[in-house]
C-alpha cells in the first residue's frame, strides 16, 4: 500500500523528525543531513518512543536505554535491543513522495 506523504516530507527540515500514525502503524520520518528515512517509531527493546531519539552517524539512539538502530536498514547497532526496527521505502511517483507500507 502506498500512502502519500509528500507534504510531510517537503516540510521536514534537515535533522528534524516527525511521527506519522497511519492505521496501526506508527512511523518516524527522519531528515538526516538531507536524506529522508522512514522507520518504526517504537523501540524494540521496551517500546519507548523514538521521537526524542538522538540521531548520529546514520543511526537513531533510543532515549531510554541507548539502543542504536541503523536508519537505513533498522538493524541493531548497539544493545540492549536485539530485534531490528522495520524500515519503509519512500518512493517518488509523478513528482510526489509516497511511503510504501
Ligand atoms: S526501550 Fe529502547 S533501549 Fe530500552
Amino acid at each position: 500500500m502506498n500512502i502519500e506523504v509528500h507534504d510531510y516530507i517537503k516540510n521536514l527540515n534537515e535533522n528534524e523528525k516527525k511521527i506519522l500514525i497511519i492505521d496501526d502503524y506508527k512511523i518516524l520520518l527522519v531528515n538526516h543531513n538531507g536524506k529522508i528515512y522512514a522507520i518504526d517509531a517504537t523501540c524494540t527493546h521496551e517500546d519507548e518512543s523514538l521521537e526524542d531519539g538522538y540521531i548520529d552517524d546514520e543511526c537513531i539512539e533510543c532515549p531510554k536505554h541507548g539502543a542504536k538502530f541503523e536508519l537505513k536498514t533498522g538493524e541493531v547497532r548497539s544493545l540492549p535491543a536485539f530485534k531490528p526496527l522495520k524500515t519503509y521505502e519512500i518512493v517518488l511517483e509523478n513528482g510526489k513522495y509516497f511511503l510504501r507500507i
